[in-house]
């Protein structure tokens, strides 16, 4: 990877302190030594919604656009200005659309494995919400439209964490940031004993954002499972990998131990809420759990 123009030689002189994963550590390894200052200096998550560290905006450009569901599409967008975007899978970029009162800034997870994309190009896997003031404007735009955009951000990223194994929650988008991670997964399960379980939250069958993908990941690789975590409905007849309930109802069939298991929660803030009390009832240590909420800032 090479390094770009996104990340300065130099620390900002301020930083935002606030975190979506208060137990994390800086990250350490490639991408801190290629930005030259670790992802704890970087701006905090969510985004820049709030905050007033400086930052650089560039243009993105609508180049292809997909359903994903019925209701998620995935917008794939390149940099205006020819520049390579490079992120860490995990992080997400935020969005700036011009509102009527000021500026409106959203964030969206990196769906996009960084093997997959050129350089270039990062995709976004976005729900549409009804009356959604961002919704609106990116569920309206056309490839070739131009959108102004900053990050990548943020801490909810794989780390070295030997010997452990992760449980991987999410609901609806949420799962976009595991979908980046899948080739970081697959390195770590190469570590013989390891094992990764995805928990998706969908209402029915047809929902599961990139759950062919994860199906195919399952079937090659034994040590990962994925469970799809249907609210409304399953299909007739259910299939092997479809549970009934939310996330955090089928969190509490597994068998957890806070000394083996890593667990990472994405997506509705409610059931983040849910599942990090359980997991602090079970007495999880807070690094062991990795946060990022899904919140429109305003
Ligand atoms: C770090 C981060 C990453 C994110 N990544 C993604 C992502 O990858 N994909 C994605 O789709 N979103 C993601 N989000 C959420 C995204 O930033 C926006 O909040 C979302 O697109 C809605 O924005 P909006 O302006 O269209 O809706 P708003 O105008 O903000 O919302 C309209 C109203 O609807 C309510 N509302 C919104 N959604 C729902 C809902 N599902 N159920 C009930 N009420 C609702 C809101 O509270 C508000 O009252 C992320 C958020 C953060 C902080
Ligand atoms: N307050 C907010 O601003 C707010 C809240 C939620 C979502 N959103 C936004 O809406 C978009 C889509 O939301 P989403 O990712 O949650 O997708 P979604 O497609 O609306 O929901 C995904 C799954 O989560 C389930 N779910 C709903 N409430 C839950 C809870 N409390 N605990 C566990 N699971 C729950 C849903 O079940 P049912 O539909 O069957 O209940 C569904 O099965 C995102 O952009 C998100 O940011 C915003």
């Amino acid at each position: 990877m090479t390094g770009h123009a996104l990340f300065p030689k130099q620390p900002p002189a301020r930083y935002n302190t606030r975190t979506l994963d208060p137990g994390g550590e800086a990250c350490k390894g490639p991408y801190a030594a290629v930005q030259g200052w670790t992802l704890r200096d970087r701006p905090a998550s969510p985004g820049l919604e709030g905050s007033s560290v400086p930052h650089e905006v560039f243009g993105l450009r609508l180049a292809a656009r997909r359903l994903l569901t019925p209701r998620v599409v995935e917008f794939q967008f390149e940099r205006v200005d020819g520049r390579p975007f490079a992120y860490v899978p995990g992080q997400f970029v935020t969005l700036h659309f011009p509102g009527s009162e000021g500026e409106l800034r959203r964030s969206y997870s990196i769906a996009s494995m960084t093997e997959e994309v050129a350089a270039r190009s990062i995709a976004i896997a976005v729900t549409e919400v009804p009356n959604g003031r961002a919704c609106r404007i990116l569920f309206g735009l056309a490839p070739g439209d131009v959108v102004q955009a900053s990050g990548p951000f943020g801490r909810f990223i794989l780390r070295d964490d030997p010997g452990m194994d992760y449980l991987l929650v999410a609901t609806g988008t949420g799962v976009s940031p595991y979908r980046a991670m899948l080739p970081g997964l697959r390195q770590r399960l190469a570590e013989p004993g390891r094992e990764i379980r995805l928990l998706l939250g969908v209402r029915g069958p047809e929902e599961l954002l990139y759950g062919e993908e994860f199906l195919a990941f399952s079937r090659t690789v034994p040590a990962f499972g994925f469970i799809a975590c249907l609210s409304r409905f399953l299909s007739d007849p259910p299939r092997d990998h479809e549970r009934r309930g939310y996330v955090q109802e089928i969190l509490k069939s597994l068998s957890l131990d806070p000394h083996r298991h890593i667990v990472y929660l994405c997506g509705n803030p409610e059931m983040i809420d849910a599942s990090l009390a359980y997991l602090k009832a079970l007495e999880f240590p807070l690094p062991a759990i990795r946060r990022e909420k899904y919140l429109s800032s305003n």
